[in-house]
């Protein structure tokens, strides 16, 4: 059965059609209720990747450790390079600990604000930012931003442990690329595995400069490399429509400038 929202003008009756049918009613986006596959409902495989979006609401209620299992029991099975399987994971519930985090990720998040608004590309490996640092710092950051790192009934700590990563773009004069191809397949299916049991959540990178406080916060040796936060939780709302471009914009037949690819 597809997940599918199911807008409707009076969420109470959506809501009494919706228990009726043992859906879950995730969330409301003001006007409609959605009800999203009843948990552990299988999702389709198309439908979950084009509408695993960026969940950073999420209803007050828990992910116990057994779901968080399910979880990463499924993500278990994503590719990484000679199957090496570096991915360590910490399930974060502390809120103090997380309220770290939270700190720790403000002034980054200052930071590519305040480029973001400059019309930068934030944290840019390339082009270096115009951004001078009293501008950084008295740009205000909504706490949304950051929020959902304390807000999700858990936070899942994803590190990837470098010295079991096959890095072959490692002496190129560029970052570092082909690494996070060997964690983020693992991270990605954790957020589909989420999706397939009605939850959600969101792929964060902002604690990655502060590597070192976060590795001392976790216990974590010098070569697990902080790849991700992911919090987890029951999405405030499903979202059905996520803004991509056509692969017509990105795709070309033979070389860069060859025509592009149509369906
Ligand atoms: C590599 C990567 C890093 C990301 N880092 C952050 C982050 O640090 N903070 C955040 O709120 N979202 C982060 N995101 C989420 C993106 O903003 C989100 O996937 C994108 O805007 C699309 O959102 P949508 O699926 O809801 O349309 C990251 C996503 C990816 C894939």
């Amino acid at each position: 059965m597809l997940a599918r929202p199911w807008p409707c003008s009076t969420r109470y009756s959506v809501r009494r059609i919706a228990d009726y049918l043992g859906y879950e009613c995730s969330g409301t986006d003001g006007i409609r209720l959605y009800a999203t596959t009843k948990l552990g409902t299988p999702v389709d495989l198309i439908q979950a990747m084009h509408t695993t979006f960026a969940c950073r609401e999420f209803l007050d209620r828990d992910v116990d450790d057994a779901t968080v299992y399910r979880l990463l029991d499924a993500a278990r099975f994503a590719p990484s390079g000679g199957n090496r399987q570096g991915w360590r994971v910490v399930v974060a519930r502390d809120s103090a600990l997380r309220s770290r985090f939270a700190a720790l990720a403000r002034p980054i998040m200052q930071r590519y604000v305040a480029e973001t608004l400059a019309g930068e590309a934030p944290y840019n490996s390339i082009l270096p930012s115009k951004v001078d640092e009293d501008s950084v710092a008295r740009t205000p950051i909504p706490d949304a931003v950051v929020a959902s790192i304390t807000t999700a009934p858990v936070l899942l700590m994803i590190g990837v442990d470098l010295r079991v990563v096959t890095s072959f773009d490692r002496d190129l004069d560029r970052v570092g690329v082909v690494s996070g191809a060997s964690i983020y397949p693992f991270a990605w299916n954790v957020l589909l595995a989420a999706r397939n049991e009605g939850l959600a959540g969101v792929l964060t990178t902002f604690l990655a400069p502060s590597e070192p406080e976060v590795q001392q916060l976790l216990g974590w040796p010098e070569s697990i490399a902080v790849a991700a936060a992911i919090p987890i939780g029951h999405p405030m709302k499903q979202l059905t429509r996520l803004k991509r471009n056509p692969v017509e914009d990105f795709a070309r037949i033979g070389r860069w400038d060859g025509p592009p690819l149509v369906g």
